[in-house]
């Protein structure tokens, strides 16, 4: 057994079927398993994988961590196997800790986002030396690519990039609603409005791919137009600096919590 996945919630069940669309693993090279044995066995026969119990955990060569952080303490002295390479998606819960409770150090920490759920997520990895020489990391990172795009990133860096990054759809879904809400108030139907919101800004994500931010904005704030003078609204209610300070208490908190 290649992969044995543990914890098959929102982000377990999509890293494994992201697995499985690429072909990076067949079925019966993964195990899974979650607290619901009803669960385990739900996911086992829908995907043809193996359902695991913690004795037969033992035999994966590699194990994708995907409980809560508070469910690991319990977990990981019965997960625990010298010869196994362990992949961690926590948040939180730093390379050290990971190695201190699993009693080994091929560990190697990833930081993906909820858009892992349609192969869309940024994801960061860091190892400790052992893991990269083990061939872990090497591995995470095809894991990973198989729901979106990774990247390597110093561990001290990961609230940052969970602050900027991880956080951002929820700072995104309040820019859409506003949108909307403006939309509205000028009269625009309420469903109608949201489609726009939505629409709009997945479309700016696309072309912030290929252009950078400010000439995406030069471009669409013509002189006198409508948009500078849009803009020059936002700029008065300190747009900018409240999406900067959002990502700096974001990231303290981060390092709040970690150390907690
Ligand atoms: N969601 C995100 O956007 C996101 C982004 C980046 C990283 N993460 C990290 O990914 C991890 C999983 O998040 P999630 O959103 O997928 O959570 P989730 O939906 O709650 O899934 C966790 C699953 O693990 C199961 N579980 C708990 N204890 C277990 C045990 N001892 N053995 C096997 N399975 C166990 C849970 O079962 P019960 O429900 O019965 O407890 C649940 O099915 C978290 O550590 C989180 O920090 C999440």
């Amino acid at each position: 057994m290649k992969l044995a996945i543990v914890g098959l919630g929102k982000m377990g069940s999509s890293i494994l079927e992201g697995v499985l669309d690429a072909g990076l693993l067949s079925p019966e090279e993964i195990g899974v398993l979650d607290a619901s044995p009803e669960l385990t066995q739900k996911r086992a026969a829908r995907y043809g994988v193996r359902p695991l119990d913690l004795e037969a955990l033992a035999g994966a060569e590699r194990v994708l961590i995907a409980v809560k952080p508070q469910d690991f303490p319990a977990l990981a002295p019965r997960i625990a196997h010298a010869n196994t390479g362990y992949l961690s998606i926590m948040a939180g819960v730093s390379t050290r800790t990971l190695a201190e409770r699993l009693g080994t150090r091929r560990v190697v920490r990833a930081m993906p986002n909820l858009a892992a759920t349609i192969k869309r997520s940024t994801t960061v990895l860091t190892a400790l030396p052992e893991a990269r020489e083990a061939g872990d990391l090497a591995f995470a990172e095809r894991l990973f690519a198989t729901v979106g795009s990774v990247y390597p990133l110093k561990e001290e860096l990961f609230d940052a990039f969970t602050a900027m990054s991880a956080s951002a759809p929820a700072y995104l879904a309040l820019v859409a609603e506003a949108l909307a809400d403006g939309g509205v108030k000028m009269g625009i139907p309420r469903d109608k409005a949201l489609k726009f919101a939505a629409e709009v800004l997945v479309a700016t994500g696309l072309l912030l791919e290929r252009k950078h931010p400010a000439a995406l904005k030069d471009e669409v704030a013509s002189p006198g137009g409508t948009t500078i003078y849009g803009l020059a609204a936002v700029e008065a209610r300190g747009f900018r600096a409240a999406l900067i300070e959002a990502v700096e208490e974001a990231t303290r908190r981060g390092k709040e919590l970690g150390e907690g």
